[in-house]
């Protein structure tokens, strides 16, 4: 038997040897369509190289392309499990040719590989052909000799294949298999086509046009080749089997679950094991490719196909979790060819178990509802749309898992009245919303996010993308389009733009068309928290709603975003580690050029613990560990240790970020709840240095810390500073600190050593002299004296001197500086009986036209804004001793 692994490296092989590059699979979530939900057909990656906007990635290319049709205009999902050839996952088979190859080649590469390398049997063969391509019909007969019956014109649309009601198109070719009249069904284009008896196995288009709103509008630049075959349907066929679920991938995944069931895949239990495998595939596929469970978009697609596989998995009776415990299965089976299913199985696994124990904690209750609802029904019965819609909001049944649940008894749903309680819902939340005093120029976004739908946030892992334009905001309402120079906000139905939230500062970035559109988002915000406004201004061209835009952040500009936002996690846990559990984040701000972070702690901290946390943050970041997310309900987060914010609200999911070397117990550095972006590995960060730390309020400290090229800027101005400094002092920076200590030392000797001087010229002048003259006034000794530039300081060393010189008298000095006058009085201890030091300094304060002025008894000391009547103030001093004394 040929594997399907052989098949798929046969075919790749065969197009190889024939000039073709082999090209890996794109991942499932489209970055060059806005317009799908998931990839979709092998030729999608490629759309941009057929119609010239971009350069293909050679002439001639061959891949085998993971597709999911399950959401979005192809949705197989309410048929899997049912039928023998519907998948939500399947792999796509293709060879292209972008400009090269045309017609002839392709007809006569599908035909060799099919009979000559593959040995099928010519007389099983049927084609197709668009009824108008006499070109196609004629090549096929040349190269097979078909009888005219067997090369079959078909009118419809069924052999026009498009892309998607804008993109590449093309008259197609197509062939079936004929699997035997044990089978019914016939040939295409007869009436009993709709049966199984002839499968399509390869259709191939000859990409010719390029159409938008589903109208032809071009050529495309060259004629190019699209060509997909599912490889499951091959398989079936090369490996003798009818049924795409009796291929040997098929039956290694439904062996996994039988015998892990203890269930035979037989009877009703068939389809069960089907589903089972099938989502098993598409799930396991997606969230690989970086989708996860959420309510809404793509994430809400992932988690309605593993909540049907988890009520079949019920169904089977498994009694704990199983879809986890087969991704070992579809690993054994598909890892080599796709290693994305290898490198990320842990988390695969992880978020299926999370997934399945949580859905399964409301499954119970909600099918005993269901049978509750439907216990007297009979076939052709439908259930109330209110209770599909309790199911759907209490139980987390989505529609299509009711609709399933009810299908094999022949009971429908009432889809209008889910619908209408679905809308009644969110009239009750928009009415709680305007209660709560919100501004009303707010109720636009309401208004966008009922019509639209969150904003897909695909930033995560790209910093470009496509999208369609779903709204645009002129000064408060909406509008239809936009022109050069007007300031807007442009809403997409995806971005990759960051919308400011949890400190995290939004992007800026670009939107372009190739039409000419040039919008400068200098920022990117995020209304009611799930949408994200790109706010900026038309530099170029106009833009309209339902247009695709190209996004690009600016992509340098976020990678500083992300060092910053990762430190904080960083010095959060250093800060905790150093001065203790106690320090909680408090707030923090994250730019592109700095970021601060607010925590609880109640004094400053010293420069030994800011020194301290540098050196353990930037430890972290040298060991370069790579950074970790997990998706977790807030409580097992918390209980895994992760950080959160007390008082923040949280969905049902949250993002864990595990950061840092693992210390005990496994546990890494950091671990915290954060929806924002982060680096790859710790060492992106690159360096990390604290500019500033001060007092917000009470009991909360704030850091301010740079990283990166701005971290080592910062080091290189001080740097330059020390060197200015070493410069000036004629010395090497190294001896710097020394010299500026020694530098220091000295100025206050000589400060010293001047005031000495200055007050032995104020005592007369030299060293040894008497001072000045005193006088006897009533007798009793006096000294005055008014000295220029005297430092106030030395007023009393100066009339301690006087006393000493005088043995009993009254000193007075005033010492003039800017102007204004310092003045002092010292009165012996023989004479403090007779009069008071404090009352003569409160007369020469007054004349130097100031007021009070006070000291003990025998040395007072006061001062006044008028230097310039210094004499005055001793005067008045004179006199009045001469008053008391006479
Ligand atoms: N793009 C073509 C298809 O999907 C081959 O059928």
């Amino acid at each position: 038997m040929t594997s399907t692994n052989d098949i798929r490296r046969s075919f790749l092989d065969y197009f190889a040897s024939n000039g073709h590059a082999e090209i890996a699979s794109a991942p499932l979530v489209p970055f060059s369509d806005p317009t799908l939900m998931f990839v979709n057909a092998g030729m999608v990656p490629f759309k941009n190289a057929f119609t010239g906007l971009e350069t293909p990635p050679a002439p001639r290319a061959t891949s085998s392309q993971k597709c999911v049709r399950a959401g979005g205009k192809h949705n197989d999902l309410d048929n899997v499990g049912y039928t023998a050839r519907h998948h939500t996952f399947f792999e796509m088979l293709g060879n292209f040719s972008f400009g090269d190859y045309f017609k002839e080649q392709a007809i006569h590469h599908a035909w060799t590989l099919l009979t000559k390398e593959w040995g099928l049997n010519p007389a099983r063969l049927t084609v197709t052909v668009y009824h108008t391509d006499d070109e196609a019909f004629d090549l096929w007969k040349k190269l097979t000799g078909f009888a005219d019956e067997k090369i079959i014109r078909i009118p419809t649309k069924d052999n026009f294949w498009a892309m998607g009601s804008d993109g590449p198109c093309g008259p197609c070719s197509e062939i079936f298999y004929d699997h035997g009249d044990h089978i019914w069904g016939g040939p295409p284009g007869s009436p009993e086509e709709e049966g199984d008896r002839f499968v399509e196995i390869w259709n191939l288009v000859f990409m010719q046009y390029e159409q938008a709103a589903d109208e032809i509008v071009a050529d495309l630049p060259k004629p190019s080749i699209d060509t997909g075959m599912g490889i499951e349907r091959i398989a079936a066929v090369m490996q003798g089997v009818h049924d795409n679920y009796d291929t040997d991938t098929f039956k290694a995944l439904i062996g996994a679950s039988v015998s892990l069931t203890g269930v035979k895949a037989e009877g009703d239990q068939r389809a069960s094991h089907r589903v089972i495998a099938d989502h098993l595939r598409s799930t396991s596929f997606l969230l690989a490719d970086g989708v996860l469970p959420s309510n809404e978009g793509r994430g809400y697609v992932l988690r309605r196909i593993m909540r049907r596989a988890m009520r079949h998995a019920h169904l089977l009776g498994a009694s704990e979790p199983l879809m986890h415990r087969l991704v070992p299965a579809l690993v054994t089976e598909m890892g080599q060819a796709y290693p994305e299913l290898v490198r990320g199985q842990a988390l695969i696994q992880e978020v299926l178990e999370r997934e399945e124990a949580q859905f399964r904690r409301t499954l119970d209750k909600g099918l005993k509802l269901l049978d509750e609802a439907t216990g007297d029904m009979g076939e052709g019965g439908t259930l109330p749309g209110e209770t599909a819609f309790k199911l759907y909001d209490t139980y987390g049944f989505p529609y299509d898992l009711t609709e399933d649940a009810l299908r094999s008894r022949g009971i429908g749903v009432d889809k209008d009245g889910f619908d209408a309680a679905m809308a009644q819902q969110k009239a009750a939340a928009r009415a709680a919303w305007k209660g709560s005093g919100e501004a009303a120029s707010e109720e636009i976004w309401f208004d966008i996010a009922e019509r639209e739908g969150s904003t897909e946030f695909t930033g995560y892992t790209s910093t470009t993308g496509e999208a369609a334009v779903v709204a645009i905001v002129k000064d408060g309402v909406e509008v239809q389009s936009a022109g050069e120079g007007d300031a807007v906000v442009i809403l997409t139905n995806q971005t990759p733009f960051y919308g400011e939230s949890g400190g995290q500062t939004g992007d800026a970035g670009r939107i372009w068309t190739p039409e000419g559109l040039e919008f400068t988002v200098t920022t990117t915000n995020k209304p009611l928290g799930r949408l994200h406004a790109h706010v900026g201004t038309v530099a170029k061209g106009s833009v309209k709603v339902g247009d695709a835009v190209h996004l690009v952040i600016d992509a340098d500009r976020r990678d500083r975003i992300r060092a910053n936002h990762s430190a904080t996690h960083l010095v959060h846990a250093a800060l905790r580690n150093r001065l203790g559990g106690h320090v909680t984040q408090k707030g923090s701000l994250v730019a592109d050029d700095r970021f601060r972070f607010d925590f609880s702690h109640p004094k400053p901290l010293t420069e030994e613990d800011i020194a301290a946390v540098e050196a353990e943050v930037n430890a972290e970041i040298r060991a370069n560990e790579a950074v970790g997310t997990r998706l977790m309900t807030p409580d097992d987060a918390v209980a895994a240790g992760a950080l959160a914010l007390f008082g923040e609200k949280y969905g049902d999911e949250v993002r864990v970020l595990s950061m840092g070397r693992k210390g005990g117990e496994g546990r890494c550095y950091s671990v915290e709840l954060c929806g924002g972006t982060h680096v790859r590995a710790t060492g992106d960060i690159g360096l990390f240095k604290i500019v500033s730390e001060s007092a917000v309020s009470s009991g909360v400290r704030r850091i301010e810390a740079l990283t990166g090229e701005g971290a080592r800027q910062w080091l290189v101005a001080r740097d330059e500073a020390v060197r200015a400094i070493a410069n000036a002092l004629k010395t090497s920076p190294d001896e710097a600190p020394a010299r500026v200590a020694s530098l220091v030392e000295e100025r206050k000797r000589l400060e010293k050593e001047l005031a000495d001087a200055k007050r032995a010229l104020a005592l007369g002048g030299g060293a040894g002299d008497a001072g000045p003259a005193d006088e006897d006034i009533g007798g009793v000794a006096f000294s005055g004296q008014v000295i220029e530039g005297l430092d106030p300081k030395e007023l009393r060393p100066l009339l301690d001197d006087a006393k000493k010189r005088m043995g009993s008298g009254v000193a007075a000095v005033c010492a003039v500086n800017d102007g204004k006058g310092a003045f002092a009085v010292a009165v012996t201890d023989d004479l403090t009986g007779r009069f008071s030091a404090v009352d003569f300094v409160r007369l020469g304060v007054e004349a130097l036209g100031g007021k009070g002025g006070g000291g003990r008894p025998d040395m007072a000391q006061g001062g006044g804004p008028d230097g310039s009547k210094a004499a005055d103030a001793i005067a008045a001093v004179r006199e009045a001793l001469a008053k008391v004394s006479a």
